[in-house]
């Protein structure tokens, strides 16, 4: 598959965003810095995949006249991290949208089959109205990420974007073979996996670098 011209791929050569991934990468770089650059890539991130969201024009006093400007034509989309790692990227997302709605799944990866397992969902009421945010901050294998977008679909989410900081070719594969509607928004797309399901040559495990848990 060549996925590098499927126009649902969206990978970000912005300076900034690839000097910031540089740095994750580098296994000097520390938990604080790590968690640090994540939510700074998330903000960049967020700022390219919301590009376009429809606006509508709406009539505004300003201090000196009136006038009709543009404004978000929907509510803020929701955004679902893919916990554990997904929520190092949240910050990042908020800051841009404040007052986004936030949903959480809650998916491991079997070490022995690499396959996903669900063990905790919470959603928006009324996500199925809003544009959905998927954060995960490593698409390897694409078993939980795609499990994801199922799991979103099946609750009635019709509009969804993922948003990953690096991805394995494998992971984009598999999400856009089984979500060909979904765009994936990404600052790179590396070599591959090793024999445990890491990217190489990656960054290493996102969630134990974001949290210190290694
Ligand atoms: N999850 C990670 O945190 N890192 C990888 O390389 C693959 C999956």
């Amino acid at each position: 598959m060549d996925f590098k011209s499927n126009e649902k791929l969206h990978i970000m050569d912005h300076p900034l965003l690839q000097h910031k991934l540089s740095l994750l990468r580098n296994e000097e770089t520390d938990t604080r810095a790590f968690r640090q650059i994540v939510s700074e890539i998330s903000t960049l991130m967020c700022y390219e995949a919301t590009r376009d969201l429809p606006l509508k024009e709406e009539k505004i006093r300003t201090p000196m006249g009136e006038g009709t400007f543009s404004v978000l034509a929907e509510k803020d989309p929701a955004v679902v991290p893919i916990l554990r790692a997904g929520s190092g990227m949240l910050d990042g997302i908020l800051t841009l949208m404040p007052s986004a709605r936030v949903g959480h799944i809650g998916l491991y990866r079997d070490p022995a089959t690499l396959e996903p397992v669900e063990y905790y969902c919470k959603l928006p009421s009324d996500i199925t109205e809003r544009e959905v945010l998927v954060l995960e901050p490593m698409l390897a294998t694409g078993g939980s990420a795609s499990a994801a977008l199922q799991f979103l679909k099946g609750y009635g989410c019709s509009r969804i974007k993922l948003m990953n900081i690096l991805c394995a070719p494998q992971g984009v594969e598999k999400v856009l073979t089984e979500h060909p509607d979904v765009d994936i928004y990404t600052a790179a797309v590396d070599e591959g996996l090793n024999d445990q399901g890491y990217i190489v040559p990656g960054l290493g495990d996102a969630g134990d670098r974001i949290y210190g848990t290694k």
